[in-house]
């Protein structure tokens, strides 16, 4: 009894803090892509997932930097990414990828930085790929995958 009240407290704060978008819950990071029009610049590599399009990840994937990698920790984990303070470039919305690889160590990728290194089609949905590097909002989430 007391037991299942702690749990269903949990889940109601993850919930809520899910749920929260103004602002509270982001984390600043950066985004580039890599790979051509498939998610080939983040196949196979850290997470050992080999090609992840045919683990039903689809082409929504990341390679994490090192700081968000977390020893892998975080390999197959969610992020929601927006692309934010870039009127030039920014499309609207937000994506949800899966991290699938850690992004090869130099500059962008070091600690402490925040980096995601999307694939091209991901990328594309939150910016214009002229763009390169855009800053970003990123938080974890539950993955909703199908299949
Ligand atoms: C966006 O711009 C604001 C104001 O210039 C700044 O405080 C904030 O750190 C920027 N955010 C990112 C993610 O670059
Ligand atoms: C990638 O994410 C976008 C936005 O969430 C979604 O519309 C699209 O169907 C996804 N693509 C794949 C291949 O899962």
């Amino acid at each position: 009894m007391g037991l299942t009240g702690i749990i269903l407290m949990g889940l109601l704060l993850m919930l809520s803090s899910v749920e929260a978008y103004d602002g509270g819950g982001w984390d600043s990071g950066h985004a580039t892509f890599s790979g051509g029009g498939g998610a080939s610049g983040t196949m196979g590599g850290a997470c050992g997932y080999g090609n992840p399009d045919s683990q039903g990840y689809g082409t929504n994937t990341t390679a994490l930097s090192t700081a968000l990698f977390d020893n892998g920790l975080s390999c197959g984990a969610c992020f929601e990414i927006m692309c934010v303070n870039d009127t030039q470039w920014c499309l609207p919305g937000t994506i949800v990828v899966t991290a699938t690889d850690l992004c090869p160590p130099g500059g962008l990728c070091d600690p402490p930085n925040q980096h995601f290194d999307l694939s091209q089609p991901a990328f594309q949905l939150i910016a214009q790929s002229q763009a390169g590097i855009v800053p970003v909002f990123h938080r974890r989430v539950s993955c909703e995958r199908s299949g």
